[in-house]
Parts: structure tokens; sequence; C-alpha cells
């Protein structure tokens, strides 16, 4: 491998930090990986729009095979988002034995199978680590770390947007409309928000997690799901008259093969390690039987962060190439999924 062309499908809040780190990390980036990086193309939906980040305007297209069916370039990295199209040119990317690199949990929580499949079969590397908790390592903690183990809890907070809500409106009395604006002038909310403050991003993090951590092929339906849109003031004064603080908390128990997964507002003891994580931060505990609590904590959204995750999954993807070892990691689900009824 002499070097790699990378074309990004995206040039929005996380596509924005891609091409910075991927430009000013340029000498750490091209001693980890041992050759240089180089952007090729990028598409977008509109070329004339002003940006982010200062690029050549030659990397700009409006035409999507400029990037997947570029043969000049070897990686793909996904950062535009949706579903539909996303899927479709992921999947020609791959077939056209393309690497991808994907910041999109919409998109994994319900066709992550189908395109680890994909990838397989291409010989090609599908990696996502950016989908869950931003800039914390928590995939491939799960996936390399902790694979030895059998884990039977994650606990967490895994959406910057409704975090930071909850922490503006408890901490300064802010009103929910003001702080949610906030959040997506931050860059941290969704396209539609509705699925940050409804907790569907949440539950598409969790369904992530759990497959990856029970083994088991958990789906986005499997989650039940409540958000924060109804949260008031009076809510959370009366939690913190109390010594309560309010949190949109993931939860994820495998207890005799049987799991149960949930998302939804919770009360927690302004003493518990998750109460004290503010605004767009994220923290996942996770419990294996033989290594015990383990914690993991940091930027769960926004440009740096994401993209941070983003470009480590770049670092992977040109090892494996020089190994020649690329597409060979994926691991299929161990076990049928059994989930725990109401009544049990
Ligand atoms: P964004 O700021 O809305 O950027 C989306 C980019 O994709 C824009 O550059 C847009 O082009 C381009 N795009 C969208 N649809 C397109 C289409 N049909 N054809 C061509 N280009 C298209 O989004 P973002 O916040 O960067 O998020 C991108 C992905 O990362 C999403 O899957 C999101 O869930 C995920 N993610 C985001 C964060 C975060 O903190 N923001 C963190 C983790 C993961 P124009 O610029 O021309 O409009
Ligand atoms: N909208 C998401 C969040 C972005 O607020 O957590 C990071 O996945």
């Amino acid at each position: 491998v002499t070097h790699v062309s990378v074309g990004l499908l995206g040039l929005g809040t996380v596509g924005s930090g891609v091409v910075r780190m991927i430009e000013g990390n340029r000498e750490e980036l091209q001693h980890r990986v041992g050759c240089p990086v180089f952007i090729e193309k990028i598409l977008v939906q509109n070329v004339e729009k002003e940006r982010l980040v200062s690029i050549n305007n030659e990397w700009l297209t409006q035409h999507p095979e400029d990037v997947i069916q570029n043969p000049n370039i070897q990686v793909v990295i996904e950062v535009m988002g949706g579903i539909e199209l996303a899927r479709e040119y992921i999947t020609l990317a791959l077939q056209n034995k393309k690497h991808v690199i994907t910041a999109n949990k919409d998109l994994m929580a319900l066709y992550g199978a189908e395109l680890l499949q994909v990838a397989h079969e291409n010989e090609c590397d599908l990696f996502y680590e950016a989908s869950v908790a931003g800039g914390i390592p928590i995939i491939r903690s799960l996936v390399d770390g902790l694979a030895s183990d059998k884990i039977t809890k994650m606990m967490g907070i895994v959406n910057g947007t409704t975090n930071y809500i909850l922490t503006k409106m408890d901490k300064q009395q802010r009103n929910y409309e003001e702080v949610l604006k906030e959040a997506q002038d931050l860059g941290y909310a969704e396209a539609d928000p509705t699925s940050d403050v409804e907790g569907i991003d949440a539950a598409r993090k969790m369904a992530i997690l759990s497959t990856l951590g029970f083994s088991m092929h958990i789906h986005l339906d499997d989650v039940t799901v409540s958000g924060i849109s109804k949260v008031t003031q009076e809510d959370l004064e009366y939690a913190r008259q109390f010594g309560y603080t309010l949190k949109l908390i993931g939860n994820a128990k495998k207890d005799n093969g049987k799991v149960e997964i949930s998302v939804e507002p919770t009360l927690l003891p302004d003493s518990h390690p998750l109460a004290s994580v503010h605004n767009e931060y994220n923290a996942v505990y996770v419990y294996g039987e033989s290594v015990g609590e383990t914690m993991f904590f940091g930027p769960g959204a926004g440009q740096l962060p994401t993209a941070t995750s983003v470009v480590s999954d770049l670092v992977a993807v040109v090892k494996n190439m020089r190994l020649g070892v690329n597409g060979k990691s994926v691991v299929a689900p161990q076990f049928d999924k059994q989930l725990k009824q109401p009544n049990e």
C-alpha cells in the first residue's frame, strides 16, 4: 500500500471534522498507517454551500458514482445520514470493493447484519465506531477489549442532545425549546431531532450495543422506548428537591439467556456515577461476569469527537489493508434472540 485515497459521502458536522482531522493530523496518520492518506472526492447535496472547513473545491461532487465507483478511491466514509440512500450507496461501495466507515446508527440498527454480510462477501471492512457514543471507543471495547467475557448488563447515557437539554434545563432552569435549538446549532442533534428527543436515537444505539455485547441479533423494535419531550421544569425541580437527577437512560440486561432493553427518563440518586455526566457527554457502564464493573465516559456528539472515531476506523482499515485481512473480522452473533416477556 503506497497511499490511501478516501471518498466522503457528506460534508456536514461530522464530515467537516473528518476533513479537519485527515488534513490537520496528516503526519500522525502517515506515521500510524505507514503511508499518506488523501481525500479524493466528497459527495454533497449543494456544491455552492458555505462549509465549516476549508476544502479544495475540486473535491466536491453531486454525483454519488464519483465516490462509490471511483477507481482511485479505496475507502468510503459515509457521514450523510438517512437510511435508504445510505444503505444503497454503502452496498454499492462494498460491491465495488471499497472499505466503508459509517457514523450512521439509524442504518446500522436496522441493516447492520445485512451490510456486514455484504462487506464480508466482498472482503471489505465495514466499521461503525462513531455510530454509538460519539468519541467514546465503546464498540471496539465490546468487540475487542471485553471479547473474552460474558456481558450481562449495559447501562448508559448514549444521546448527547437529550443529555445537553436535560443538563441545561436542570442546572440553568432554561426552557426546552431554547436549549434544543442550541443543541442543534452546536451540531449535536440529528437532522430531524425527533429521534433524539423521543429516545429513538438512544434506542438504536442500545440495539447496536446489545447485539455486540450479548452476541444476539437485537432489532430496534426489541427496545422499549420513551423520550424526554414531555419532561417539564417541575419534574426536574421535584427530582432535585429529593436528591435525584433525571437522565435519559439506556438499559440492557441479560438474565438466563433472556434480554430486556429499554430507553427511558430515569431518576438517579445524585451520588450515582451517571448523574454527574453532563451536557453532550455520554457514559456507558458495562458489567462482565469476569471483569466486573467498567465505565466508559467521553463526548457523545459533535464535530471533532465524532470525527475521532471515524478517523480511528480509517486507521484500522488501512492497517488491515497492509496486513491483507480486510473483511475477516466479522463475527456473527452466537445466540438466538430471546426477549424477556413483560410478565417474566
Ligand atoms: P449533517 O450536518 O446534516 O450533514 C449531512 C451531510 O450529508 C451534508 O453535507 C449534506 O450535504 C450531505 N447529504 C445529505 N443527504 C445527501 C444526499 N442525499 N446526497 C448527497 N449528500 C447528502 O449531518 P451530521 O451531523 O454530520 O451527521 C452525519 C451522520 O453522522 C448521521 O448519520 C448522524 O446520525 C451521524 N452522527 C452524527 C453525530 C453528530 O454529533 N452530529 C455524531 C455521531 C454520528 P449538504 O451539506 O450539501 O447539504
Ligand atoms: N444526535 C446524536 C446525539 C449524535 O445527540 O447523541 C451522536 O450520535
